[in-house]
């Protein structure tokens, strides 16, 4: 501490805002969404039900679901301008980046969904978005694979309809097994809100300059791709290829690892506050095991992926340093085999998170915080006078 500020890079002690949205401990592995365990949630609730309960405070009854639902089908169209947009990308550009610029995009489309200062115009852009993004997401993927870019069905549930407009073949038939639609219902609930991580801070400080949610939620999916963050997920799965790939030895791997000359890290482990095993990454482990076995997939990555987890639990490395699996180490191995392709992963966990970036963006803006602006410790140059050039 010197003078009036404290120094504290990555912000690992700082409590930046008040928040009734999420709890977490991270001594005990507990996160409760508005005061309801995960546990809980991702085995009765619907991903729907959940987006409604982290942004309105409270689970919906029947009546308001089915509201929440028609309002949302009823602004999921995209202006058809977009798929120009689309069209500008070349087919190798990450997904990420393509949903971050026609997240953004959309501000041009919607211009009214810039200025929300009173709640019943931000429900209006908050309907939207949740209406549109799946749209975007499902697009985005199949652009690369040069299909048609039109939509599901609004009679379907909310999952069940991006489920359709991702897979949806030309002929119109789709993988609506209804363990796909449980198994991606499950993981976007838990991807749902994670208090102040990196890319809900992002949301939160963009918002807090009174730009628009949808700029906003472009920064946090800018945010959320870095591999440290959500493109943990798809650095994962390339990790455990690699091992595989290299014979499966797990041993080598684990010591590139605790190498501090060597950059790479176990991708998937470690968390900023997660210090126990990440609640998350036990349920989506079981839920790796009941997929797998339920589409009698034999995954050689999921056993690699154990072994590193065993060999990691007994290392003391890892021990030492409280290194847990976390909710990006099994998620992949999921995806997968719901015929998901590695580079769509991180844009599933943006589309899990989004009520969770809505519900803090909406929480800061109600309580009109100020805007985000931290303060540094100086530590350049002092006061010197300009030097000419012929002097340099
Ligand atoms: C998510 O914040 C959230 O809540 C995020 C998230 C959410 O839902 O929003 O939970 C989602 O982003 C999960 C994390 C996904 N990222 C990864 O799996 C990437 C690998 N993990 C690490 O990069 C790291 O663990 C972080 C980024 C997750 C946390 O970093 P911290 O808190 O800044 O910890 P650190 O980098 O200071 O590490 C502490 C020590 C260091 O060793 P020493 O300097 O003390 O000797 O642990 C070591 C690190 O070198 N370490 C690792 C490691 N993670 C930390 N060593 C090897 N492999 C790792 N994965």
């Amino acid at each position: 501490t010197k003078g009036v500020v404290t120094l504290d890079p990555g912000y690992k002690n700082t409590g930046a805002c008040e928040s009734a949205i999420t709890f977490l401990d991270g001594e005990k592995g507990i996160l409760r969404y508005r005061g309801y365990s995960i546990e809980e949630l991702a085995e009765k609730a619907t991903f729907l039900e959940v987006c409604y309960l982290l942004i309105f405070g409270e689970l919906p009854t029947q009546q308001q679901l089915n509201k929440f639902h028609t309002d949302i089908k009823g602004q999921s169209h995209v202006d058809e301008d977009v798929k120009r947009i689309l069209d500008g990308f070349p087919k190798s550009a990450h997904p990420m980046g393509v949903l971050s610029s026609l997240t953004s995009a959309l501000v041009a489309f919607n211009p009214s969904s810039v200025n929300v200062d009173s709640e019943e115009d931000m429900y209006k852009a908050i309907v939207k978005i949740l209406g549109k993004f799946p749209v975007l997401t499902a697009w985005t993927y199949r652009k690369r694979l040069g299909l048609p870019l039109d939509y599901g069905d609004d009679n379907l549930g909310y999952v069940d309809n991006f489920v359709k407009m991702m897979f949806k073949k030309p002929s119109g038939e789709y993988n609506s097994k209804q363990t796909v639609v449980d198994a991606l219902d499950k993981l976007l609930i838990l991807h749902a809100d994670h208090e102040q991580n990196c890319s809900t801070s992002t949301v939160r400080i963009v918002g807090s300059s009174h730009a628009g949610l949808f700029v906003s939620l472009s920064a946090g999916i800018a945010a959320l791709w870095g591999p440290l963050h959500g493109g943990a997920n798809q650095a994962v799965i390339e990790m455990l290829e690699a091992i595989k790939e290299d014979g499966g030895d797990t041993k080598k791997f684990m010591a590139k690892a605790k190498d501090k000359d060597d950059p790479f890290r176990l991708m998937g482990f470690g968390h900023r506050v997660y210090k126990n095993f990440d609640p998350r990454a036990k349920i989506i482990k079981k839920a790796a095991d009941d997929v797998l076995e339920s589409m009698g997939i034999e995954d050689q990555v999921l056993d690699i992926a154990k072994g590193l987890e065993k060999e990691a639990l007994e290392d003391s490395y890892f021990v030492d340093r409280k290194l847990y699996p976390n909710v990006d180490f099994y998620s992949g191995i999921i995806y997968r085999s719901l015929g998901i392709p590695v580079e769509m992963f991180t844009p599933m966990f943006a589309l899990g998170r989004l009520p969770g970036w809505i519900a803090q963006w909406r929480e800061m803006r109600l309580k009109k915080e100020p805007i985000g602006r931290p303060r540094q410790i100086y530590v350049g140059e002092n006061l010197r006078s300009y030097v000419p050039m012929e002097e340099r």
